[in-house]
C-alpha cells in the first residue's frame, strides 16, 4: 500500500490555489474541492459492487450531507475515503479520490488523517475504561510535544465545552450524546480539514441530537469542512449546503440543500410511507410521483 508522504502533503498545500477549476455545484468561490470523488467503485470481498461510480464533492469549509435509506452505500463511501475500507476486505476498485487536490485511494488510513481528513465511525467507538481526557489524548497520539497536545486538548474543550465538564468520567459510563461528542472531540484533536462523520444522531434523544449537531454548527463556524451521513434528513439539511442521495451504489439525486428541503420526491420519501404504509424506494417514489402527475 501507498502511503502519502509528508513532502507529498505539503505539495497538496502548495497546490491549494485559489482559481477557478470547472466549477461544480459544491465547489467554493475560492477555487478547487477539498475532497473529490470521480466514478468511484468499490468491491467487497473480490465480489460485491457496493459502489458503482460515485461521484461528489465537498468545498473548503463546506457542509455537505449523504443521504440514502440503509444498505444504499453512504458508509461505504466513507470508508473508501479514509482508507478504512480495507480493513474490511474491501477496496476501491474503479474511479478517483483526490483531498486537497492529491490522489488518496489506496494510501494508509494513518497517512490520510495526517493530511487532515478524519473520520468519525458509526457507533461511538469510545475506549469505555478511560477517562474523556484519556481518550483525547489518544486522538492527539502525533504531537511530539506536550505544549502541543495541551494546546489541541483546550482547543477540543472550547468548541466542545461539555467535554471539559466530563474530561475526568470514565467514558464507557457517559450518554450516548455525550459519547459521541468525545468521538467528535478526538477526531479534532488531530486539527483536520474534513471530518466524515457517519450517522451522529442515530439512536439519540432529540434533545441530544440538537446538542450534537450545535458542536457540528460550531466547528463548521470555525473552518471545519464536513461530510456527514445522515438518515436524518431533517437535521442534515438543516446544517449542510448542499446534499446527495444515495441507492444501490449510487448518487440518485443532489442539489443544493434548501433545494432538497424543498424536494417533494424527497420529502415524500424521507418523511413519509406510501400508500400501503410501506417505505419505498427513492427510484419508486419519482416513478410514482411522475406517473401521478401523467394519470393526473
Ligand atoms: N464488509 C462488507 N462485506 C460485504 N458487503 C458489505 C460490507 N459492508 C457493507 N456491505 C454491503 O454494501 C452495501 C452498502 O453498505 P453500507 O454499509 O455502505 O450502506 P449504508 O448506506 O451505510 O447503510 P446503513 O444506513 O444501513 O448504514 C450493502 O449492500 C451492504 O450489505
Ligand atoms: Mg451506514
Amino acid at each position: 500500500m501507498a502511503d502519502v508522504s509528508e513532502s507529498a502533503v505539503g505539495e497538496a498545500r502548495r497546490s491549494e490555489t485559489p482559481g477557478a477549476t470547472g466549477a461544480g455545484p459544491a465547489v467554493g468561490a475560492a477555487g478547487a474541492p477539498l475532497l473529490a470523488l470521480l466514478n468511484v467503485e468499490v468491491l467487497y470481498a473480490e465480489v460485491i459492487l457496493a459502489l458503482k461510480g460515485v461521484s461528489l464533492q465537498v468545498a473548503p469549509g463546506g457542509c455537505v450531507a449523504l443521504l440514502g435509506a440503509n444498505g444504499a452505500g453512504k458508509s461505504t463511501t466513507l470508508k473508501a475515503i479514509s482508507g478504512v475500507i480495507e480493513s474490511d476486505d474491501g477496496r476501491v476498485s474503479g474511479g478517483s479520490i483526490a483531498f486537497r487536490g492529491l490522489p488518496i485511494h489506496g494510501h494508509e488510513t494513518a497517512s490520510v488523517v495526517r493530511g487532515g481528513l478524519v473520520h468519525v465511525m458509526e457507533g461511538r467507538r469510545v475506549l469505555p475504561h478511560m477517562t474523556v481526557e484519556q481518550n483525547l489524548i489518544i486522538g492527539g497520539h502525533m504531537f511530539p510535544r506536550a505544549a502541543q497536545m495541551r494546546r489541541a486538548l483546550d482547543g477540543v474543550y472550547h468548541a466542545i465545552p461539555r467535554l471539559a465538564d466530563l474530561r475526568t468520567r470514565t467514558a464507557g459510563y457517559l450518554s450516548g450524546g455525550e459519547q459521541q461528542m468525545l468521538v467528535i472531540g478526538r477526531a479534532i484533536m488531530a486539527e483536520p480539514k474534513l471530518m466524515l462523520i457517519d450517522e451522529p444522531s442515530l439512536g439519540l434523544a432529540p434533545r441530544m441530537i440538537e446538542e450534537v449537531f450545535a458542536v457540528l454548527h460550531r466547528l463548521r463556524a470555525q473552518g471545519l469542512a464536513l461530510l456527514i451521513v445522515e438518515q436524518n434528513t431533517r437535521v442534515a439539511l438543516e446544517i449542510a449546503d448542499y446534499g446527495y442521495v444515495m441507492e444501490g451504489g449510487r448518487i440518485v439525486l443532489e442539489g443544493r440543500a434548501d433545494e432538497l428541503r424543498a424536494n417533494e420526491d424527497v420529502r415524500e420519501f424521507y418523511l413519509g410511507l406510501d400508500r400501503e404504509g410501506g417505505r419505498k424506494s427513492f427510484r419508486e417514489v419519482k416513478h410514482y410521483r411522475r406517473r401521478k402527475r401523467w394519470l393526473g
